[in-house]
């Protein structure tokens, strides 16, 4: 392993702080610097700013090894030899990226660097920045300071130290051969893919993948769509269809639709690097048509079965974006609850981990007319329905007669298509999923 002292930039944040816990615990003198100071002191002391399976861990045995730093000063960066850029890019109006963090981030690493460093940027950034960042290092007269890679990460919430240990390809685009090898050779488990490529490529990989995954889920869902009005059932299509090795069975599986921080936005971000090289997506656009409209369809399977919201109570199980996370960030539950409430009805929510972790700081916000229940039977305790909108493992195990027990109208809409229909029916739950055929059947 190379004698490299790496700092990470965004070092509080989901992909930066498993970026540095990760090679801290691979025995590199890791320092993570985040401009968040709060987050920071916790961190120093070893509480986390968010949920993540192992990452806790990872984190305590970098603290007690002393090879992970955590630092609100850039000037700790001193004597880094390669820093990773994990800051955020947020959305601007039409979709854009904002890039103010990552250039600031990249211009400050190679002012305070005493000898040159590799940078490689991990944010989620559109094709052409790379390139951007090193002109910018030019004109800045920063060149001999520093040498940019683009190094995506494909990391995903509630599997990312996994995913850290082990990658599916290890992806380094740069202008030259000794950076690119400088960065593959920080971690590449053996058999894994490393796809050393131009800045532009590395970029639109990103872009490619994560495009392709959400064109997957709204293909499935359209597809529900019309399982649901002739009588199929999408579970046992998508099975078939994903059955073709060409295909694959990921992200095939139907629901109300993909949300969280990455997903949506980086498509609207390709759209808009779309639009701005003269070209339109149609497909693109299509994709988040559909993922919006499933939001709709499952209120309207709600109000289908109850008539109309206003006065109803319903009980919501799920509201983090996906299981294995506490992450509200643009969960597509809140757009949902949202419509329940502006409708009139009363909303009592249940969720394994947004209970004990983060309510009420995080959703009071939000939603301040909001109940919560700390079980989903006492979520389900005399409402008019229930919806499912997290596919949370420990939902399926739930007692289905007691449930219903608890239910004053036994209706179950389930945008996760969770459980069996015709077990649900047996036990007298009116129970209706997501591509599932309940329009013939009724
Ligand atoms: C995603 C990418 O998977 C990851 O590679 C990238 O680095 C970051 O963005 P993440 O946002 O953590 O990761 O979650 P992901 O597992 O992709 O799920 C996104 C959404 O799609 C969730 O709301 C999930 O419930 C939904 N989904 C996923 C479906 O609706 N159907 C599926 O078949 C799979």
């Amino acid at each position: 392993m190379p004698d490299l002292t790496v700092g990470i930039v965004g070092g509080g944040g989901h992909v930066g702080l498993v970026q540095a816990a990760g090679l801290a615990s691979l025995g590199y003198y890791t320092i993570a610097y985040d401009l968040n100071a709060a987050r920071i002191r916790d961190l120093q002391k070893g509480i986390l700013p968010f949920y993540e399976p192992g990452l806790a861990e990872l984190v305590q045995s970098g603290l007690k090894s002393k090879l992970l730093e955590f630092t609100g000063k850039i000037e700790h960066f001193r004597k880094v030899d390669m820093a990773y850029i994990c800051t955020g890019t947020p959305s601007l109006p039409g979709g854009r990226t904002e890039l103010l963090q990552v250039e600031n981030a990249v211009t400050a690493v190679a002012r305070t660097v005493q000898k040159q460093a590799v940078i490689a940027v991990k944010s989620t950034v559109p094709v052409g920045t790379a390139r951007r960042l090193s002109r910018l290092l030019q004109q800045q007269r920063l060149s001999e300071k520093a040498v940019i890679v683009s190094n995506p990460e494909f990391l995903s919430e509630g599997s990312a130290v996994d995913d850290f240990w082990h990658p599916s390809r290890i992806v380094v685009g740069s202008a030259g051969p000794e950076a690119a090898e400088i960065i593959a050779g920080i971690y590449a488990p053996p058999h894994v893919p490393v796809i050393k490529t131009s800045w532009e490529n590395a970029e639109m990989i990103k872009y490619g993948a994560n495009a392709f995954l959400a064109l997957k889920i709204s293909f499935i869902n359209l597809v529900a769509q019309l399982c649901e009005k002739s009588g199929g059932d999408i579970r046992v299509v998508s099975e078939g269809v994903g059955l073709d090795p060409r295909i694959g069975p990921y992200f095939l599986e139907a629901g109300v639709g993909f949300s969280g921080p990455c997903l949506e936005k980086d498509l609207r971000s390709l759209i808009g690097q779309f639009n701005d090289a003269g070209e339109e997506a149609p497909l693109l656009e299509a994709a988040l048509y559909i993922n919006q409209r499933q939001r709709y369809l499952v209120v309207s399977r709600l109000k289908k079965g109850l008539g109309e919201l206003k006065g109803k109570k319903i009980a919501v199980l799920g509201l983090a974006f996906k299981p294995g996370t506490d992450d509200l960030r643009d969960t597509h539950t809140l757009p949902v609850i949202e419509q329940l409430i502006s409708s009139g009805a009363e909303v009592t929510v249940h969720d394994p981990l947004l209970g004990a972790v983060s309510w009420p700081r995080q959703m009071s916000t939000f939603l301040p007319d909001l109940r919560w229940a700390s079980s989903p039977y006492e979520a389900a305790e005399g409402k008019d329905a229930l919806l499912i909108l997290t596919a949370w493992p420990e939902y399926r195990s739930i007692n289905l007669a007691k449930l219903k027990s608890c239910l004053a109208n036994p209706l179950v809409v389930d945008g996760r298509n969770l459980f069996e229909p015709a077990g649900m029916a047996a036990l007298g739950i009116d129970y209706r999923g997501v591509g599932i055929g309940a329009e013939v059947e009724r």
